[in-house]
């Protein structure tokens, strides 16, 4: 049952939308940025009469469907000096404690990026790898790209079977595990940017994983509806002790990951990537059939990455670069967009068409030409440019759809990953997203080091053409080849206000639609103007060029809408919820904190 929707979009912004145009698809822009329509041509795009909406901004508030299911600010936090957000309450506490000990955004986000190894299995972890974007008070700017990378024996084809099939290996079991990332990034931050030691900000999550913490309704009902992948390898004990899910209330306590954790604590990367945790991930590597060696271990590095660095109207994004293609995804459909001034009103069917055709032609790009940089040669400075981003404005209609050939999409298993975003009394600000790819990765947990193992050799083009378990339909560039990072979508990004002051500290987990959702959660902020808790339980969409629909969230968006998309010739496929973002927004008083509607977590300030 669709649930009542008030249509709140009237005749004029209809008429827009489905008018022919005489002029041409694109808002000519100067130097100075955007300016308006050339007389003469199809109406500007047009804010809703206040006369319309019942409360509110004009801009935005009229769009949203009545008994839209994420309530105003109910996620809210404000801090007058710092600020975490993440998924898991128990991980954002460990931030704020590590803050409030006179740790930095850094040493906080290590201590986060820990705690959720030990709280959130679904996504948290030590067995899988992130990317983090770092602004520090004094201008410095850094991109890390702590992403796992294919082991030395793999192959092109590992995962196409003797009759051209693509097999289910890319997901589930040993063979679809990257060389892990996490700890060796960590670790790369802290030693850069932080001011404690390892065993400092380490402290809350070893013990929370030696003394336990109890387990909430959120975890229990993830863990159930994983219990048959899990229970396929050596986790089943640890998380059904009498084979079922331990219930709400209950302690889990993890202490073999709680003896990794202290060896890193000890040791630093080298108590992960060599000793007894090493010996046992190749252990269990050996015994499944996976190719993860002593070898590939001790030659993961971390790599400190040149941030994409871009503006839109005014701001400045910093952003994550290859082996990620959030940033430049990201910056490529900002340009687009800054052609139209203003964009239509949030909510509308002309503001969906224009960020669906946006987003279209930046995941072809995305799709085919991006991957990771060191293997091979990624056109960044032209995909980035102002000047590429007007010739795919000037091809945008903006009454009909464009056509890209259809796929079909293959989701094949529930996914995860997660984003944190923290911010210290000092001003400096970290965008870390992290993720071992599916809910809890492969499914294959090691015995004796307590953590579970990604499977994000499904990120790459495993066979180049077919769609890998978001749908995404990836080219040659980013077929697998040994030492190589598969693409990713993951979009940690720090945005600037006029003045180069911390505005925005955002990212999202989602695959494909933490692209799309980071872009949607920025243009709410400085295009729609919406506080961020609205910004944050705004119904989102989602288009990756293929397959070629439109992605809405179910009851987001009036019946009308609807209708106008697809009358300009959108396909449209609604789903339940779209990403999962959290983000902090500075504002007159200090920090405001917004962990995701429509999942778990706590933002948490002082
Ligand atoms: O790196 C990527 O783009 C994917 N491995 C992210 C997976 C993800 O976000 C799943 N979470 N919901």
């Amino acid at each position: 049952m669709r649930h009542p929707i008030k249509v709140l979009l009237l005749g004029s912004l209809t008429v827009w939308a489905c008018r022919p145009s005489t002029r041409p698809a694109v808002t000519p822009t100067t130097a100075e940025g955007p300016r308006a329509p050339a007389e003469g041509g199809a109406p500007a795009p047009r804010a809703i009469s206040p006369a319309t909406v019942p409360t509110g901004d004009a801009r935005y508030s009229g769009t949203y469907a009545a008994g839209w299911r994420f309530p105003e600010a109910r996620e809210a936090a404000f801090g007058a000096d710092a600020m975490v957000a993440s998924n898991s309450d128990l991980a954002s506490e460990a931030g704020l404690e590590v803050l409030r000990a006179g740790g930095n955004a850094v040493d906080a986000a290590v201590a986060v990026g820990f705690a959720l190894a030990v709280t959130y299995p679904f996504a948290g972890n030590i067995g899988g790898g992130g990317f983090m974007t770092i602004r520090m008070a004094d201008g410095r700017t850094a991109a890390l790209d702590y992403r796992e990378v294919a082991p030395l024996a793999a192959t092109r084809d590992m995962f196409v079977d003797a009759t051209g099939k693509l097999t289910d290996q890319s997901v589930l079991g040993h063979l679809a595990s990257g060389v892990p990332g996490a700890v060796a990034g960590l670790d790369a931050a802290l030693q850069r940017y932080g001011t404690m030691s390892l065993a400092q900000v380490m402290t809350p999550a070893i013990r929370l994983a030696r003394d336990g913490f109890l387990v909430d309704s959120a975890l229990f009902r993830s863990l159930r509806g994983a219990q048959d992948r899990i229970c396929r390898f050596a986790g089943c004990a640890l998380f059904y002790p009498q084979g079922e899910a331990i219930a709400p209330g209950g302690r889990l306590v993890q202490l073999d990951l709680a003896r990794t954790l202290q060896a890193i604590a000890e040791q630093g990367p080298r108590g992960f990537y060599t000793g007894p945790v090493a010996d046992a991930l190749v252990e269990e590597m050996r015994r499944g059939g996976g190719i993860i060696t002593h070898e590939d271990l001790r030659r993961y590095e971390p790599k400190w990455r040149d941030a994409v660095v871009s503006t839109y109207r005014g701001h400045t994004l910093i952003t994550m670069p290859p082996a990620s293609s959030g940033g430049i995804t990201m910056a490529e459909s900002f340009n687009i967009l800054e052609h139209f001034a203003p964009l239509p009103p949030f909510g509308s069917a002309p503001y969906l068409h224009l960020l669906a055709e946006t987003f279209r032609r930046s995941f072809q790009d995305r799709n085919s030409k991006l991957a990771d940089a060191d293997f091979v040669a990624v056109p960044r400075e032209e995909l980035v440019s102002k000047t590429y981003a007007r010739t795919l404005a000037t091809q945008i209609d903006l009454r009909r759809a464009s056509v890209t050939p259809s796929f079909a999409p293959a989701v094949r298993e529930p996914e995860h990953t997660t984003h944190y975003s923290v911010v210290d009394a000092a001003g400096n600000a970290v965008a870390t997203t992290t993720t071992i790819n599916g809910g809890y990765g492969s499914a294959v947990w090691i015995p004796g080091g307590g953590f579970f193992m990604n499977n994000e050799m499904d990120d790459f083009a495993a066979q180049p053409g077919t769609p890998n378990m978001f749908g995404l339909v990836q080219g040659e560039a980013n077929a697998v080849q040994p030492g190589k990072r598969m693409l990713s979508a993951m979009s940690p990004t720090i945005v600037l206000d006029r003045e180069g002051k911390v505005l925005l500290v955002v990212g999202a987990a989602g695959g494909p639609t933490i692209i799309t959702a980071v872009a949607q959660v920025i243009l709410n902020v400085i295009e729609n103007g919406m506080p961020l808790a609205d910004a944050m339980r705004a119904p989102r969409m989602h288009h990756q060029s293929l397959p070629d629909q439109i992605r809405l969230e179910s009851e987001g968006f009036s019946d009308a809408t609807l209708a106008q998309l697809k009358a300009m010739g959108h396909s449209i496929a609604l789903q339940n919820g779209i990403a999962n973002v959290n983000a902090i927004l500075r504002i007159p008083t200090g920090w405001h904190g917004v962990k995701e509607p429509r999942g778990s977590g706590l933002a948490v300030g002082y």
